[in-house]
């Protein structure tokens, strides 16, 4: 059975064309999914229609469809839309996804969905109001790998019980460089590692540590230090301890500041432990399970060619196309749990943003 999404990008942006080469290729692949790309939503014309060139948004492409460049207003009241992919900072997020709500969209927000925990329940309780979609774009949950190596180290057990994870986001993105305007340095625009980058060590430990989600989860407890910027008043260096209600624990770690390791997952088991690796931490698509004495027990990687936000948005399609109005694996009770810890980091630490 076919499956038609028509999607507009709100905002084009760095993350939007990544997520829009995955739509390209798949329709280039011409799978059961067709996700048709109607309109960018851009602030500057001659922008919107560079990044459809850019992007290769071509009608061969796009099944016969060539993108129209909108403002965001015209967007919003686009009849051939029915869902849209917010790709903008995290600051403008709960505005524009209500906007779509209130206009009949279905929304795919990129993480976080909101600055705060309330925000985001502002936006779901809107979604629920309207009987529409809406998922906060945690796309790392969403690759083939997470279903495997959960299934070889929690199902067949290949190495023995898992006791701790170390989970890492980071890199050098030399801070002091960058334009104060810039989202990685302006409060204004909720700048700091822990909501731009931490949110996926903290992922990491929901996904890897935890076999539930939302309501169900395993309890656990946290504590943090995030070092503050003198200048920039955000932090640019996160750690955060986890340790859930069965004695597992995460050491989970961010920043702008410096690069991370290599293997930016390791998780120790006591039989041996498993790497993950990536170009992009949250983009998990690479990993290998070693025994005790280091020797190789599996290696997974996905070759698909794909950045790897197919999917997530060919979950969104199953979604829409069998009416829910949020998704198993990243329902609104689990993007609140994850806010309302990020909630709780920053009351921990004195970290405050103005929609607080
Ligand atoms: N899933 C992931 O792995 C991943 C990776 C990176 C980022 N993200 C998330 O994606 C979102 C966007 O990140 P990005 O790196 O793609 O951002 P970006 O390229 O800096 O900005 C994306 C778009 O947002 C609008 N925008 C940017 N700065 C703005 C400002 N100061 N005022 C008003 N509009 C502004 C612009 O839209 P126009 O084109 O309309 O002008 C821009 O093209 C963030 O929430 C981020 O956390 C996710």
């Amino acid at each position: 059975m076919t499956i038609t999404l028509n999607w507009a990008i709100l905002g084009a942006g760095n993350i939007a064309a990544q997520f829009v080469y995955d739509l390209v290729l798949n329709n280039q692949r011409q799978t059961e999914y067709r996700h048709v790309v109607q309109s960018i939503g851009c602030s500057n014309q001659a922008r919107g229609s560079e990044f459809i060139k850019a992007n290769n948004i071509t009608s061969e492409n796009n099944y016969g469809v060539i993108p129209v460049v909108q403002s965001y207003q015209e967007l919003y009241k686009n009849p051939n839309v029915n869902v849209v992919y917010i790709g903008t900072p995290h600051v403008f997020h709960k505005e524009q996804a209500i906007e779509c709500l209130h206009n009949d969209k279905h929304v795919l927000c990129e993480k976080p969905i909101t600055v705060n925990e309330k925000d985001a329940q502002e936006i779901f309780t809107v979604a629920k109001k309207y009987n529409k979609f809406c998922m906060e774009a945690v796309w790392t949950r969403f690759f083939p790998a997470i279903q495997i190596v959960k299934q070889e180290i929690y199902q067949t057990k290949v190495i023995g019980e898992v006791h701790r994870l170390f989970a890492d986001l980071s890199y050098n993105g030399d801070v002091s460089s960058l334009p104060a305007s810039s989202r990685v340095r302006d409060r204004k625009l909720a700048a700091g590692s822990l909501l731009d980058i931490g949110i996926y060590p903290i992922t990491y430990a929901r996904i890897l540590l935890d076999d539930k989600v939302g309501d169900e989860h395993t309890s656990f407890k946290h504590k943090s230090f995030l070092t503050i910027d003198k200048e920039d008043q955000v932090d640019h260096l996160c750690s955060i301890l986890f340790q859930y209600k069965d004695g597992k624990q995460a050491v989970l770690t961010s920043s702008e500041l410096v690069d991370g390791p290599k293997a930016y997952v390791r998780l120790e088991c006591t039989g041996g432990w498993v790497e993950m690796y990536s170009d992009n931490p949250a983009r998990a698509n690479h990993f290998k399970i070693f025994d005790k004495t280091g020797g190789l027990v599996l290696e997974y990687k996905d070759d698909s060619g794909y950045n790897g936000f197919i999917y997530e948005a060919n979950a969104v399609a199953d979604d829409i196309n069998r009416g829910k109005i949020e998704n198993d694996v990243m329902p609104h009770k689990e993007t609140l749990l994850v806010m309302s810890v990020m909630d709780s980091i920053r009351k921990e630490n004195g970290l405050t943003y103005d929609q607080d």
